[in-house]
């Protein structure tokens, strides 16, 4: 049950605005990123912007990190966890694997490869959708995840809306991935104090019909002082 949620009237009115590109056929995924320290209420935000969708999205897939040094694709892996996985568009030891079995096979797979599967269960996941891929706390994810969710956010004809929050974070695969998916590299890294009720966490929702919109076409949503460039 989300909280009543205090102010973000904008950034709620960006998400709505993304999920209505995604509803209304947009020919890739909606990417929005929300930055934040700790307990600024990027998960409160996410979680009122999902249940006030409209139309309600078909499918919701929803991982995060899972445990404290989290395994290669923990993202898919907590999405995959109590689905039936029969039927999915991939092999099975494959499968078996990302979904972290017990019984999964010590056999090893080529990354791209892996990456590959990875992508296309995802794409089956979310069918002919529309459907929102939730990635909570990506600056906890695997590096296998970041660079899942950084394909995810290119991947073309995806009826998504990817949805993203992340605290900030010195790590430079994170920082890359933000990067990635903000499409403006270096410009995100500038996040909310927690002084003043309610903090701001930052929106970045971002048009990705093509990967490689023109900068001019993404937007930055929120309160927060200006980004400082970090690289
Ligand atoms: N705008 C808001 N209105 C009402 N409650 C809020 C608001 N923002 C945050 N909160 C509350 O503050 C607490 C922390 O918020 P939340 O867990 O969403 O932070 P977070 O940014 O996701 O933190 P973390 O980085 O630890 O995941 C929660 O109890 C949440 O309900
Ligand atoms: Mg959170």
């Amino acid at each position: 049950m989300p909280v009543t949620l205090v102010g973000r009237t904008r950034e709620r009115a960006e998400l709505a605005a993304a999920w209505a590109a995604t509803a209304g056929g947009a020919t890739g995924p909606q990417v929005a990123v929300l930055t934040g320290d700790p307990g600024t209420g990027k998960s409160a935000l996410v979680a009122t912007a999902l249940a006030a969708l409209d139309p309600a999205p078909v499918t919701v897939l929803h991982g995060q990190a899972r445990i404290h040094s989290p395994a290669p694709y923990d993202w898919l892996a907590a999405v995959l966890s109590g689905r039936d996985t029969r039927g999915l568009p991939a092999p099975a030891p494959a499968l078996a694997w990302l979904a972290q079995h017990d019984a999964a096979p010590v056999e090893r797979f080529a990354p791209g490869a892996l990456l590959r599967v990875a992508s296309r269960v995802v794409r089956a996941l979310a069918g002919s959708g529309p459907a929102v891929l939730l990635v909570e706390d990506l600056h906890a994810l695997d590096p296998a995840s970041l660079n899942l969710v950084g394909d995810l956010a290119a991947a073309p004809g995806l009826p998504a809306l990817l949805l993203v929050t992340s605290r900030p974070s010195a790590d430079p695969l994170v920082a890359r991935t933000l990067a990635r998916l903000t499409g403006t590299p270096g410009r995100f890294a500038s996040t909310s104090g927690r002084s003043g009720p309610p903090t701001s966490p930052r929106c970045w929702p971002r048009s990705t019909r093509g990967a490689r919109s023109p900068p001019g076409r993404r937007r930055r949503c929120g309160t927060a002082p200006p980004a400082t460039p970090t690289g």
